[in-house]
């Protein structure tokens, strides 16, 4: 089992009506406040005029209309209303890229340079950074549980992801996803998933508390996504999805393993950075054709695969092949399932960028340290197996 370190400062308020403690936790903060936001998503809840009336006494700035897939000029305007308005802490309240973007402006606060991009570049540096408190609408990236955040580069056709700062305080209430529509859920549900498949795939065997964990994620995952999409108020759904979404992305199912390379996520990046897609489904599309890649390439990563298909689908066959890719298929069956599209070239993506993605996403050599090594004439192959 390989060393790690377990530190994870964010508080987090869990349940119905968890918004109730935040007058006394922006309190401890202070009084003015960046308020950060998507698109109107919290206004329709009715979470905008809650926030606003819970904040009467508090000076609150707005910041809203944070695309998904947050860009880096949103990041300079949210730093640049920090700076103006002597912000003493953030409050975020939104899904993965409204909670992103915020991250990077609590960084963004402090930053001297002209060149926004650089914060999120610039890696492997403690950050100064204002407080950050956040409201989860979304369940599905675990920024709400992480220090991460990934920002896009329009001009660059880049889309990268940096530590920023760990927010102090999460709120997370299900109750505030119920109006996440079906696509939305199905991805955000799939992007879970895939942030626990990456690193069960890495080599260690035995790390039985990391993986226990990581089987139960996928296994609460599968039971509850269909309910949730069935009856999208259905409260323990919406709970045990939530719940899921924190832990998956914590770093937790990965302790004692050893790093993997994260190469789905790689790959999905380098394809929101050129067109703009959703998250989840580019996860969707791509995972069970690297993980097919990857059996194919080095048959002995199959023992891994066998422990995927007994234990999230309980699954049997006297042949661990044949079990293997059992597995593989089952996981496309329930992604597929959902409704969400399931190639490339049904969200108008071609060929084209592949070889530019494949080296950009090796930069840092993510696809040869992969638990299966690959190289980028392999990262284009599966791609093109996705279009
Ligand atoms: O903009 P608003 O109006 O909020 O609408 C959003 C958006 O259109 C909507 N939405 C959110 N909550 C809702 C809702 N609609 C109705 N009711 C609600 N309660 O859903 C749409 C998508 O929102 P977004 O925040 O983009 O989704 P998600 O949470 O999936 O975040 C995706 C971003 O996070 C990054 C992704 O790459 C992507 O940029 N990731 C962040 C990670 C991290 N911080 O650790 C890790 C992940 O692997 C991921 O890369
Ligand atoms: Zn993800």
């Amino acid at each position: 089992m390989e060393n790690f370190v377990h530190n994870i400062p964010t508080q987090l308020h869990f349940g119905k009506d968890a918004i109730a403690c935040l007058p006394e936790v922006i309190g401890r903060y202070g009084k003015n406040v960046l308020l950060v936001y998507g698109g109107g998503s919290i206004r329709k809840i009715g979470l905008y005029d809650r926030i606003m009336d819970l904040l009467k006494d508090c000076n609150v700035v707005e910041c809203g209309g944070i695309e998904p897939n947050p860009r880096i000029e949103s990041v300079e305007r949210g730093s640049v209303l920090c700076k103006e308005n002597h912000i003493d802490v953030v409050l975020a309240a939104g899904g993965g890229s409204t909670i992103d973007a915020a991250k990077a402006i609590c960084v963004g606060a402090y930053f001297e340079g002209d060149d926004y991009w650089e914060i999120v570049t610039t890696k492997g540096v403690k950050r100064k950074a204002l407080p950050l408190v956040d409201i989860l609408t979304l369940s599905a990236t675990g920024s709400e549980f992480d220090g991460g955040g990934v920002i896009s580069n329009l001009k660059t056709n880049e889309k990268m992801g940096n530590s920023f700062t760990y927010p102090s305080v999460s709120i997370c209430d299900p109750q505030y996803t119920y109006s996440v529509n079906a696509y939305q859920t199905a991805a955000g549900s799939i992007d879970i998933m895939s942030h626990v498949l990456e690193g069960y795939f890495s080599r260690n065997e035995g790390v039985d508390l990391s993986d226990g964990i990581a089987e139960v994620i996928l296994k609460s995952v599968i039971r509850n996504l269909p309910i949730a999409l069935k009856k999208p108020d259905d409260y323990e759904a919406r709970a045990n999805l939530m719940m899921a979404s924190s832990v998956a992305c914590s770093g937790i199912p990965e302790y004692g393993k050893t790093y993997s390379g994260w190469v789905c996520h790689g790959l999905e990046h380098e394809l929101s950075a050129w067109y703009d897609i959703t998250h989840g489904v580019g996860l969707a599309i791509v995972t069970p054709v690297w993980m097919r890649y990857i059996l194919k390439k080095d048959p002995s990563i199959t023992p891994r695969f066998v422990s995927f298909a007994k234990n999230v689908f309980h699954l049997e066959d006297e042949d661990d092949t044949k079990l293997a890719y059992k597995g593989i298929d089952e996981l496309e069956k329930f992604f597929t399932e959902t409704g969400i599209p399931m190639k490339l070239s049904q969200l108008g993506i071609d060929d084209v960028h592949f070889e530019e993605m494949a080296q950009h996403v090796n930069r840092t050599g993510r696809l040869s340290n992969a638990s299966v090594s690959l190289t980028e004439e392999d990262a284009v192959n599966i791609l093109r197996m996705c279009l």
